[in-house]
């Protein structure tokens, strides 16, 4: 039922600034905002915490049953960002009932007055439907580098050398898993954010959006 209700997706790969500019969109556009990278690691989070094996695709999948994505009422809004869910997030989005269960929450996200989803497949699997698709792309070592000045700025240490070659570990694995790989939608806009500020990506973005609102 998402026919009628304006989305906008937005893929990429990890550390492509997807997350602040849906946010930024979302609020220009009075938009709801999917981060449907969150509802994955808090997938990773709850199996990580039962000690179920990542290679265990059968004992993942049964985690998800019932759709539940609060961990237990616990507030897990940092724990889902640690550096050790990221790498273990892409191990467990590999699986394909891990993806089927998370599939109808993010379908329903999609409320009036519109949605910004950001994520992996959102273009491709999820809002197939959707008018504006855009995918983003940064170079590996711009995106370890945009991870390493955020961490630097929590107070976290870090090591640009170990965040890059995570990075393209994680993208090679989101890019080759069988199910819902990373991959642009045939229709999608490319945006190479490299050398762009947020400010001037956010406007591209709403430019885009409003061309395809007169175009439709
Ligand atoms: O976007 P974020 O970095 O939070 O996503 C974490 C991981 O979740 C990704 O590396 C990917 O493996 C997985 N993911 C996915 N499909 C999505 C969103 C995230 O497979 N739509």
């Amino acid at each position: 039922m998402t026919d009628c209700i304006p989305v906008i997706t937005l893929d990429g790969p990890a550390a492509s600034g997807k997350g602040t500019i849906a946010s930024r969109v979302a609020d220009a556009l009075g938009f709801h905002y999917l981060d449907s990278g969150a509802l994955y690691r808090i997938a990773t989070l709850d199996a990580l915490s039962k000690g179920i094996d990542l290679d265990d695709a059968q004992a993942l999948s049964p985690v998800f049953e019932g759709g539940r994505i609060l961990l237990d009422g616990r507030d897990v809004t940092t724990a889902i960002r640690a550096e050790e869910v990221s790498s273990a997030t892409s191990r467990v989005a590999v699986v394909p009932g891990v993806r089927a269960a998370l599939f109808a929450l993010q379908k329903n996200a999609a409320r009036l007055p519109g949605l910004v989803a950001d994520g992996r497949d959102m273009g491709t699997v999820v809002f197939p439907e959707a008018p504006l698709k855009v995918f983003m792309t940064a170079t590996a070592r711009v995106r370890a580098e945009r991870r390493y000045c955020q961490l630097l700025e929590r107070g976290e240490t870090a090591d640009l050398e170990a965040l890059t070659a995570d990075l393209e570990e994680r993208d090679r694995r989101d890019s080759q898993r069988a199910t819902a790989p990373l991959k642009p939608a045939e229709d999608a806009r490319l945006l190479d954010t490299s050398c762009m500020g947020i400010e001037e990506v956010v406007k591209k973005v709403l430019e885009w959006w409003d061309e395809t609102k007169k175009l439709s």
